[in-house]
Order: C-alpha cells, then sequence, then structure tokens
C-alpha cells in the first residue's frame, strides 16, 4: 500500500463523507477508520464501502493511549486525519468535561502515538479538522482569516481550539509535520438530527415544533458536507508543513431564514400547502452564551490550492432533504432509543 492513513470519526457525519472519498478515490491507500462509535458514529453511513478491500474499521476510543498505539503498530500508520469528536456546542454546555476528555485528551494522545511510530516526521503528516468556532463570534462585520485570533466562546470551540494549539505545539516543539483546517457549519446527509438542519427536516416530517433559539437572528455560513471532503483531499495532498487553511460556503444565512427555506422544500416535497409547516416554528429561549456570527474567508484555499464549492446551496439543501425523506430506516434508526430522552431533557 502506497499510504496507510488512519481517519479518526469515520463513522459520523463529515467523517463518513472522507472515508468514502478516499476508499473510492485512492484504491492504492489503505483506509483504516477508527471510531469509538459514540452517540454520533453509525457504520449505517457506510454499507455502501465497507467491503472494498482497502477499507478497515477499528473500534477504539481515542481516550485509550494504548489502544490508539497499537492501531498504529497493527495498520502501519503513515498519516492521520483526524475528526473524531464530541461536536455538539449543546452537549458541550451540560457535559464540558466529556469534550475535554476526547477533543483535548483524545488529541494529544495520537499526536503522542504519532510522534512515537513515526521515524522521519517528514514523510508523515497530521491532518487536524477544526471549526471556525475557535475564532469566537463575529458582531461587527467582517470575516474569519487564517490569522484571526482565536477567542472560543463555548466549552465546544474552547476545546477545539485547545486541540489544535496542541497539533500546533507538537510542530514547533517536536517538528511534527501537521496541517490544520477550519470549517464553516456543514450540512448534508447522515448529519445526526441535533444539529439544526436535520433536526428541522425530522420534525417538520412529523408535524413536531421546530425550536429556533433566541429571535432566530444568528448567522451562520453552510458548506455542502461533500464539498468540505473535497477540501480535505486537497490540503491532505497539499502537504504544507504547519499550515492552516479556512473553509467556507461563501454562504451565510439567518438561522430563521434557513428553517423557514426548509418549511417551505417539504410543504412542496410533502405535498402539503404552503405556509402549513411554517406554523411549527416555536422561538425558545436562547441558548448560553450563543455565538452571534460565523462567517468565514475562504480566499486562501481558493487562490493557493483551487478549491471551490462545487454545489449552490439551493442545490446542496434539496438533495439533502431528498436524501433524509429517502432513508427512513436511517432516521428512524438514530433517533430510536437515547436520541428521544436527549430530545426530551434539551427541549421539554
Ligand atoms: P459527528 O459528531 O457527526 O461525528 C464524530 C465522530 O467521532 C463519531 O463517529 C463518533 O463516534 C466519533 N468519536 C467521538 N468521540 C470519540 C472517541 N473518544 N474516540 C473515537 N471516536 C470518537 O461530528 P462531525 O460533525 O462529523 O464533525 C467531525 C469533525 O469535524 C469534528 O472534529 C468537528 O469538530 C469538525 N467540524 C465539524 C463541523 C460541522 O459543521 N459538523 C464544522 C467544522 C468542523
Ligand atoms: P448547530 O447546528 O447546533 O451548529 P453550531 O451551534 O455548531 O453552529 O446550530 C446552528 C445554529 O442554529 C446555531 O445558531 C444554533 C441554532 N439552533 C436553533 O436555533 N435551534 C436548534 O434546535 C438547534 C440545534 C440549533
Amino acid at each position: 500500500m502506497e499510504k496507510s492513513i488512519l481517519i479518526t470519526g469515520g463513522a459520523g457525519f463529515i467523517g463518513s463523507h472522507v472515508v468514502r472519498l478516499f476508499v473510492k478515490k485512492y484504491p492504492t491507500y489503505r483506509i483504516v477508520n477508527l471510531d469509538s462509535l459514540t452517540y454520533a458514529g453509525n457504520l449505517a453511513n457506510l454499507t455502501d464501502i465497507e467491503s472494498e478491500p482497502n477499507y478497515h474499521f477499528a473500534k477504539v476510543d481515542i481516550q485509550d493511549a494504548e489502544a490508539v498505539e497499537a492501531t498504529f503498530r497493527q495498520f502501519q500508520i503513515t498519516d492521520v486525519i483526524h475528526l473524531a469528536a464530541e461536536s455538539h456546542v449543546d452537549r458541550s454546555i451540560t457535559d464540558p468535561l466529556s469534550f475535554v476528555k476526547t477533543n483535548v485528551v483524545g488529541t494529544v494522545n495520537l499526536l503522542n502515538a504519532a510522534k512515537g511510530y513515526w521515524q522521519d516526521f517528514d514523510k508523515h503528516l497530521f491532518y487536524h479538522i477544526s471549526t471556525d468556532e475557535v475564532y469566537g463570534s463575529l458582531h461587527d462585520g467582517g470575516y474569519f482569516l487564517e490569522t484571526t485570533p482565536y477567542d472560543p466562546q463555548s466549552p465546544y470551540s474552547a476545546s477545539k481550539a485547545s486541540s489544535d494549539h496542541f497539533v500546533r505545539a507538537y510542530a514547533n516543539t517536536y517538528g511534527l509535520k501537521t496541517v490544520i483546517s477550519n470549517c464553516s457549519n456543514n450540512y448534508g446527509p447522515n448529519q445526526f438530527p441535533e444539529k439544526l438542519i436535520p433536526l428541522c427536516i425530522h420534525n417538520i416530517k412529523n408535524n413536531k415544533p421546530l425550536p429556533v433559539y433566541g429571535k432566530g437572528e444568528n448567522v451562520r455560513d453552510w458548506l455542502f458536507v461533500v464539498d468540505h471532503a473535497r477540501a480535505i483531499d486537497v490540503i491532505f495532498h497539499s502537504g504544507r508543513f504547519n499550515d492552516t487553511f479556512n473553509i467556507g460556503g461563501f454562504n451565510e444565512w439567518k438561522n430563521i431564514d434557513i428553517v423557514r427555506l426548509l418549511c417551505e422544500i417539504l410543504d412542496r416535497k410533502l405535498g402539503r400547502k404552503i405556509g402549513t409547516s411554517e406554523k411549527l416554528i416555536t422561538f425558545v429561549k436562547d441558548r448560553a452564551g450563543h455565538d452571534l456570527r460565523y462567517a468565514i474567508d475562504a480566499s486562501k484555499i481558493q487562490q493557493e490550492l483551487g478549491w471551490e464549492p462545487s454545489l449552490t446551496f439551493e442545490v446542496g439543501i434539496e438533495q439533502t432533504v431528498d436524501w433524509y425523506l429517502s432513508n427512513e430506516d436511517w432516521l428512524n434508526g438514530v433517533t430510536s432509543g437515547d436520541y428521544q430522552k436527549y430530545y426530551e431533557q434539551h427541549y421539554g
């Protein structure tokens, strides 16, 4: 095998799209999906590629340093693309420590395993996937650049910022070859229905209230998940040392406008009278410390690596709704069991 790449969090939303892209596009690479299968990890996301000869799965928790090191040895790992994380801001507000354990300690365990296993650091890459949320909240216009100072505001973004700092510290201190990308909000197939877009699709379908935090004025910059995976491919292969890239969709939306758009699309697709689903919109108590606006300036990756989104939001969101409507089994599977408990605890 030309490379043996450890993709962590490959059973999750973004990770599964990255695993699929790499398994299909690079048959000469061994792709090892390391995932502990938390509530957010689901091997059903990968059924179409699970029997490919270059795909392997390792059920490992990144909090377990010994198991991570053993995986490096077992699969002779040459490179890492690290996505495994606790990823939901609301959960980080109720349980910050689990975010420290996975996002910070887990990342340091992976860095230590790479540092201990690799001999010539120039021949290997540790690629860490991060978020634009590390930059904090934009209040007076402008965009996040790669040079914007870190200013995380939620326990989730604080844990991701911390892990980014550790990655840079390992490059600076030990000479590990690392790269980091910070991406805006993703949407698309296979996203767990706790995040805004799939939660609304699920609730509209089932005639349940659509909880909009505060006044719905907060702004997010949405990118189709497959375009994020394409960006990760391009950055991974650019092979630059200790570099960083912002990835975004040039696509800002107020939450309330997204929710209204989803209502309209689903009314149309479900054969309901236009305006029916909007009645489900319910303004609820705002998220604690809710960041007002995120917006990425993605010119660096565009100009230096030639990446840009392949889809407009209008096309991507239609495809996403179609995917959820035609994958009822997936949606029913992930919303059974503990999901109901989470939903009731969070939304009452
Ligand atoms: P997700 O919650 O859908 O998936 C996370 C995956 O990590 C799951 O498969 C889960 O089982 C696994 N995981 C969690 N804890 C683990 C542990 N201790 N050991 C091993 N595996 C573990 O998350 P996502 O939305 O796909 O995000 C993936 C990455 O991208 C994260 O690092 C996140 O911070 C980053 N990111 C996400 C977004 C977004 O909009 N979702 C945007 C920018 C960056
Ligand atoms: P989310 O999908 O949780 O992503 P993030 O917090 O990482 O940006 O939330 C997107 C936006 O939608 C955010 O401003 C919070 C808001 N939101 C709601 O208004 N209602 C909801 O039920 C959820 C989950 C989010």
